[in-house]
């Protein structure tokens, strides 16, 4: 059973995780009014994974006796300035996701709920994981500046909608 603090935490990162699955929704719309074909299937992608995201804290608070509430969610920013500024973000809010993690983990401890914080410690390797490739396609993205062709490969080498090799399996 997950105490009332802890599953109003959890429930708050539902609504985080959904969130961001609707922030890489409308920067991968965006990509894709943009022709950046690769770059939008990657943010395709990536917005599934967040509902995923989502829907693993939902089943978890239920299982453990809780309700997972579907929350409202604030329209995303529709327009982006250019691609650099869309990875900037995507850090950004990454970085951000993670001290929300961290902050329910030490929920956990303090509540002595080890349960939820076996459960949680998936959300810890998955934010390095985030964290990682976000930075991975920022640097790329530095070294390309703005260099067209550069531009060209970087979208083309995300078209498996994956990053290429740039997430770790
Ligand atoms: Fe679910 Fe990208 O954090």
């Amino acid at each position: 059973m997950v105490s009332r603090k802890v599953e109003q935490a959890l429930n708050a990162q539902v609504a985080k995780e959904a969130i961001s699955s609707q922030i890489y929704l409308a920067m991968a719309s965006w990509a894709e009014v943009q022709g950046l074909e690769g770059i939008a299937a990657f943010l395709y992608s990536h917005s599934d994974e967040e509902r995923m995201h989502t829907l693993k804290l939902m089943h978890y608070i239920n299982e453990r006796g809780g309700h997972a509430v579907v929350p409202a969610l604030p329209k995303p920013p529709a327009g982006m300035k250019n691609i650099m500024d869309v990875f900037k973000s995507i850090l950004q809010q990454e970085i951000e996701v993670s001290a929300d993690i961290n902050a329910i983990v030490d929920l956990c401890l303090k509540e002595k709920d080890y349960t939820t914080h076996n459960f949680m410690q998936w959300y810890v390797a998955e934010q390095i994981e985030e964290e990682r490739l976000a930075r991975t396609l920022l640097d790329k993205l530095n070294l390309i500046g703005n260099d067209k062709a550069g531009l060209y490969l970087f979208d083309r080498d995300l078209m498996g909608g994956k990053g290429q090799g740039a997430k770790s399996q």
